[in-house]
């Protein structure tokens, strides 16, 4: 087989391998499915434009065919007839695409005003980009930060919320495709973005600006519920309810200690409450809250299953989870493995993590590990 045929056969093969996708039933990040207003609305653009494109596009390409089929040259001495200029043709090819541009921009200026509105009486979460996670920070009608979260926003089902974007370090871009178009979070900037969910469901998002090595790793879920049901997961993560408390042993492998007290020792002695708060126990600010770690389905950029098995893998070796990791590798031994998952399950009510997409309620810590 010759090179241009192979060649040929690769793009054939790769665009039916595109096509196909698009066939695909279970897409969770879906941008086509919109299902929230602050999305439908620039969905409601992509169809009447991509029309005219199209037809634009059938119609030049068409004339295009129409022209080399028809005024080819028939033999070797043939001239085409010379002329030099239409006005009526050239009138109408400016003026055409004119009105064309203005009907699409119309169309697109009224959405990006609704868009652009902001909304200073809904919910308001403060949403702060980092390598490689998200902090979701519930702010009250004063500014305040009344809870916090990382990675899954919970939101109530049917009301808007009013994010405040920004940065800790480089520019990511927060994108929950199904409920909104994607916004970059600058450092040192205030972005502003309105999402709203149809429906209770998980929403699921990624960073969608290259970040650093573990861009790819950094993604999000919006957690819909019902109004009750959030109340009463935002109560939960209030910054004002201390977490759990054990007396500090002596040392981590006292004998008299259970595993929870011996991981909570570990907890305060090797670093983790350096970098991790826990309310009324440690108030490191570089990585999550973990607080409430138990509340949460996943962990770390939302790219692991909260379960005991994914745990035991990201404490043993964080940087080998995640490439570039800013959580270091610790050394743990497999006994400090499992005495500091003991004290992490104390942390928040698996309860809360809300129902999945499936209709059933997210994995208990240790369900799935036999
Ligand atoms: Cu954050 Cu890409």
């Amino acid at each position: 087989m010759n090179k241009t045929r192979l060649r040929v056969m690769g793009i054939a093969f790769c665009s039916v391998l595109v096509l196909i996708a698009g066939c695909a039933k279970d897409t969770p990040q879906n941008v086509l499915k919109p299902e929230g207003p602050f999305s439908r609305a620039p969905d409601s653009i992509i169809r009447p434009v991509f029309l005219i494109a199209g037809l634009v596009f059938v119609f030049v390409e068409g004339l295009i065919v129409l022209a080399v089929v028809m005024f080819r040259r028939r033999s070797d001495d043939e001239r085409p007839e010379q002329i030099h200029g239409n006005t009526a043709f050239e009138l109408a090819w400016t003026i055409i695409p004119i009105v064309i541009l203005a009907g699409v921009g119309f169309l697109t200026v009224s959405k990006i005003f609704f868009l652009d509105k902001q909304h200073p009486k809904a919910l308001q979460v403060q949403v702060i980009g980092h390598q490689w996670w998200w902090e979701f920070n519930y702010l009250d009608a004063k500014g305040k930060m009344v809870a916090r979260t990382a990675n899954e926003l919970h939101i109530p089902v049917g009301e808007k919320v009013q994010l405040r974007m920004t940065s800790a370090d480089v520019i990511h871009s927060f994108w929950p495709p199904k409920l909104a178009g994607k916004i970059d979070v600058v450092p040192g900037r205030t972005n502003n973005l309105a999402i709203q969910a149809d429906k209770a469901d998980f929403y699921y998002g990624q960073c969608a600006e290259y970040c650093g090595l573990s861009h790819a790793n950094m993604r999000l879920r919006v957690v819909s519920q019902p109004k009750a049901e959030f109340e009463a997961w935002l109560a939960a993560n209030s910054v004002e309810t201390p977490a759990n408390t054990y007396p500090i042993v002596n040392a981590a492998t006292s004998s008299t200690a259970s595993d929870v007290e011996k991981g909570y020792t570990l907890f305060l002695q090797k670093g983790c409450s350096g970098c991790h708060a826990v309310n009324g126990v440690a108030k490191g600010a570089v990585g999550p809250d973990l607080t409430n770690f138990n509340s949460r389905a996943t962990f770390a950029g939302a790219i692991f299953p909260n379960d005991d098995d994914s745990l035991r893998a990201w404490l043993r070796n964080p940087p080998a989870e995640k490439p570039g990791s800013l959580m270091p590798n610790l050394k743990l031994s497999e006994a400090e493995i499992t005495q500091l998952t003991a004290y992490l399950r104390t942390l928040g009510d698996p309860a809360l993590r809300g129902v999945a997409p499936s209709g059933q309620a997210a994995a208990t810590p240790g369900a799935a590990t036999p």
